[in-house]
């Protein structure tokens, strides 16, 4: 049976059904993978997916991301380290509490951002699958990056064109009132170079690649290019250029992190359970690589 693909617009969100992602066939992930290019959000209600079902899956895409940001060794995971944790749940399964670690971590969740950005390998995309939703809120919104770019006026194109900005965990985090980083954190994850600017190789279609990870630009003066990041956030988070996913249980939903941003919504995260995890895969090189600029010093 083939794939059914059901758009929620014309190119940038779709549900995806008729597949079991726990034992999909190699002629379904090829229909999923063209499906995935042409609209860069994915969605697939209703999967009954065990861990290592949804790691499976995803690994189809690219090598799973397995180091986490936050050192175990100092704040404990409840999952895998392969998963990214997206609930409000401590280790032994309950409700986090007020100053948890975990708790002012995630925050910079409701940030505008794309996965992974911070790593000299960003995120090529991110799988998330929920178990428990809250029954208010905690919803997620994804912009349409190459939209954005499209739309942007064509001096302004001229402008970007070769433009790279520093992406750094640190940065995100800082707007969002987490600088309590460990030498060992923050030595892991220095700043790390991303264009401006990229091109999908898939779709031939250029995206803007900006998120609240990235702090300056080179060779800008550092306010000049901060505004500039700013600006562009604002322009590419547009609500013609959002599609607002309201979360139901089983859902997998998949996105293209080079050419989408995210950010959660707000919830009651002190009284309800939202239990989510992620699988993001790794992209083949950094972006200035792949469009060819020189990594700058
Ligand atoms: C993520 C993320 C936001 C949310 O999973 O990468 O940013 O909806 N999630 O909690
Ligand atoms: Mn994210």
């Amino acid at each position: 049976m083939t794939i059914a693909i059901s758009p929620i617009t014309p190119d940038f969100a779709a549900e995806i059904g008729d597949v079991d992602l726990s034992a999909p066939s190699p002629a379904e992930i090829e229909a999923i993978k063209a499906a995935f290019w042409k609209y860069a959000v994915l969605i697939f209600p209703g999967q009954e997916l065990a861990a290592d079902e949804h790691l499976a899956f995803a690994a189809q895409f690219g090598p799973i991301e397995g180091d986490r940001v936050l050192d175990p060794k100092v704040t404990p995971h409840r999952l895998d380290t392969q998963f990214a944790d997206i609930s409000n749940l401590d280790p032994d399964g309950k409700i986090w509490s007020q100053d948890s670690r975990q708790r002012m971590y995630k925050a910079g969740n409701r940030l505008w951002h794309t996965d992974s950005s911070f790593r000299f390998l960003p995120g090529l995309c991110s799988l998330l699958y929920s178990r428990t939703v809250a029954p208010l809120g905690g919803h997620t919104e994804f912009a349409d990056q190459r939209a954005a770019y499209d739309a942007l006026p064509e001096d302004m194109k001229r402008t970007l064109r070769g433009l790279v900005a520093e992406h750094c965990i640190a940065t995100s985090r800082k707007r969002s009132g987490f600088a309590t980083f460990t030498d060992e954190e923050s030595r892991k994850l220095p700043p790390v170079p991303q264009v401006l600017v990229r091109t999908i190789p898939q779709s031939s279609r250029k995206s803007l690649y900006v998120a609240s990870h990235a702090g300056r630009i080179y060779g800008m003066p550092e306010a000049e290019g901060r505004a500039l990041i700013d600006r562009l956030i604002a322009h590419a988070t547009q609500r013609h250029f959002v599609y607002t996913h309201r979360w139901r249980e089983r859902d997998l939903v998949m996105w293209d992190n080079r050419c989408t941003m995210h950010r959660g919504t707000d919830y009651d995260d002190l009284r309800w359970v939202r239990d989510m995890r992620r699988a993001t895969c790794t992209d083949v090189a950094n972006t200035c690589e792949q469009e060819g600029i020189p990594v700058p010093a």
